[in-house]
Order: structure tokens, then sequence, then C-alpha cells
């Protein structure tokens, strides 16, 4: 590639209030913030996918949509180094996603896993049919556009979205099949260590599992939170044996502390430590580990100007690549 730099792209849907949680940072954001300097890098808030189950809160949209870019900040994305911006401000994405839309085959998307869980959902919900919308038949088109519109080699991701990346590859492959070689087949970069973080309460830590330790939490949310945490369920006292694997305050300590746990784990299986000494030291581990996240983030939405200027440089940055992908997709459909 002329030694020029290989390009990687990521995103992330705002869902509920938009503050990310421990299990994004681990699973995601993290990796980002490591292949930041080798890859010219994009990251953006999908907020335009927010739309396909929440078209009437556009409000919280827009909200959530801030909180997740100042999480990414706060996390280490370093506007300097990546171009960081909200989908909504570069309309390319939704001129491509138009065009790939006319080449999807309408079996590819009806077959993909999320779209048939996120119809039942809508519809356990009570919404009815009149929930579930086209857009929502094309979130995994949208997400090509994403991908494609800044002809991207590398799409770092959770295994959840292994389906979507199957259909970004194939949209590829038809469109240069039918119109000349535009884009490059994007891969999926899932980590080896992508096991899922344990929420709170022993299950994967998920917004809607309400187990959740988020970015934005306080000492005191913190605490209250360890207090409460799930841990080996037949350790009534000290001195009974616990199973760290299966505890979450354990699990949770292993993150915060990943050279030194291990003594505590032993500790702890061997009965020489109680739940009560783990909860506690795992808060302060949490605190102290959180804290500079938390203010960088409070700061960031309390001066939006700062925020804004970022998004909009990165709004900047993001279209000049995705002006010239276009050019390169008029030029090869004829218009
Ligand atoms: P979601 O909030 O589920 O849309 O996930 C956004 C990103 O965070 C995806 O890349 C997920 O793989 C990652 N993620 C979410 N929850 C967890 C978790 N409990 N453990 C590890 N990664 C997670
Ligand atoms: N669907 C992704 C998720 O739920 C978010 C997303 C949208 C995305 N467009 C993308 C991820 C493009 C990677 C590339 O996490």
């Amino acid at each position: 590639m002329n030694g020029e730099k290989r390009v990687l792209l990521s995103g992330m849907q705002p869902t509920g209030t938009g503050a990310l949680h421990l299990g994004n940072y681990m699973g995601a954001l993290r990796k980002w913030v490591q292949l930041q300097h080798e890859y010219e890098m994009f990251c953006f808030v999908a907020d335009w996918h927010s739309l396909t189950t929440r078209f009437q809160e556009t409000e919280k949209i827009a909200e959530a949509g801030r909180q997740v870019a100042a999480d990414f900040i706060a996390s280490g994305l370093d506007p300097s180094q990546c171009a960081i911006f909200l989908q909504s401000h570069v309309p390319e994405h939704a001129e491509l996603h138009l065009l790939l839309s006319m080449i999807t085959p309408i079996g590819w998307v009806e077959r993909v896993p999320t779209f048939k869980e996120k119809r039942d959902l809508l519809s356990e919900r009570g919404e009815g049919d009149e929930s579930v919308s086209y857009g929502l038949l094309g979130y995994p088109v949208l997400q090509t556009a994403d991908i494609l519109v800044y002809r991207a080699n590398s799409v770092p991701v959770g295994r959840d979205q292994a389906a979507h990346l199957e259909i970004s590859r194939e949209l590829a492959r038809r469109f240069n099949r039918l119109y000349g070689n535009v884009f490059p087949e994007p891969q999926a970069l899932i980590g080896e260590d992508s096991g899922s973080v344990m929420g709170l309460d022993g299950r994967k830590m998920s917004k809607s599992y309400g187990n959740a330790i988020y970015l934005s939490d306080t000492p005191e949310m913190i605490s209250d939170k360890v207090r409460n945490a799930f841990t080996t369920p037949a350790k009534m006292r000290k001195t009974d044996p616990g199973v760290p694997e299966q505890c979450a305050v354990c699990q949770l300590r292993r993150l915060a502390d990943p050279h030194g746990y291990m003594v505590s784990w032993e500790e702890d299986r061997a009965g020489e430590r109680g739940c009560m000494q783990n909860k506690k030291e795992l808060t302060e581990m949490l605190v102290e580990w959180l804290r500079p996240i938390r203010e960088r983030r409070t700061a960031l939405l309390e001066n939006t100007g700062e925020l804004d200027e970022v998004l909009r440089q990165g709004a900047e940055k993001a279209r000049i690549r995705a002006a010239e992908t276009m050019k390169l997709v008029r030029n090869a459909m004829h218009f």
C-alpha cells in the first residue's frame, strides 16, 4: 500500500442514556486506543443507527450520542490521532447507504439474526408491527456504508457483529463485480481475548441487565454497586472456600488489577480472604482507575465548546476521505 497506513474504522451505537460501561471499555474502546497509532483511524458514534429502534426519541439519541463521544475521548482516543465524529455529520454515509440498498438482495438482510432478535424484542415490548421499520431491516446495509465509505481495511468489533461484517464483505464484493473495483473487503478484527466482562450479578455486563459499572459512575455509586455484587454463593464466611472464576467481585478485580489479582484469588480459594475485604479493595481500585476517565468526561460534557470542536474537526477529516470514495463510486456507477 505504498507505505500508506491501513484504514481502520469502528463505531458504537448510542443506547439508553449513552454512557458506556466497563464491558464496552474492555471489549472495544481499550483496543481502539491501542490501535489508533498503527492505523489511519476513524471512530464514530452511530447515531442514525439508534433510529432503527428509537425513532420517536430523537432528543434522547442526540444527548446519548454526545455521551458516547465524551466517553471515547475520556478513555484515551486522541482527536489528533483519530477522527472522532457523529455519523449524522457525514451525509456521505447516507448516500452510499442508498446506493448499496439497491444492490442488496432482501434475503440477505432478512436472514441476519440481529434483525430477527430486534423484531421479536419490539413485539415483546408490545410496540406492534409498525415499529419494525424498513430502516431496521437495512441496519447492516447502513453499517456497510459506514465501513465502505472510508474504504476501511479493518473493523474491530465484538463477536456479536460477525454476521453484519459478513454482509459488508459480500456487498463490497458484489459492488466491485457489478461496477468495478472500488472497495477493499473489510476484515473483522475480533480479538482473541474477547471474553466478555462479567456484570455485578454474574451475567455478561450489559446495559439491559442493569448490572453494569459505567464510566460515569461516582465513587458512591461504585461503592454501592460493589457492596451488592454477586460473589460465590456457597461462601458464607471468610473461611469458606471461594470460586473466583464465578465471582463477579473477583472477576472485576482481575480487570482492575491485571498483574496483582492472583494473590487475592488464591486467598479467596483458600478461605483466607472474606468477601467484605474483597469488595472494599475492589471499590478502591475501581474508583482510582475510573476517576481520571470520569473527570475528563464530565469536563467535556460541561464545557461543550471543546466537544463540539472535536466532533466538528473529526467530521471534517472524515468527510475528506468519504468524499473521495463517493467520487469513485459515482464514477463507477456512471452518475
Ligand atoms: P453494545 O453496548 O452491546 O452495543 O456493545 C458495544 C461494544 O462493546 C461491542 O464491541 C461489544 O462487543 C462490547 N461489549 C459490550 N458488552 C460487553 C461485555 N460485557 N464484555 C465485553 N465487551 C462488551
Ligand atoms: N452495529 C454496531 C454495534 O452495535 C455499531 C456500528 C454501526 C458499527 N456501524 C458500524 C461498528 C460500523 C463497526 C463498523 O456495536
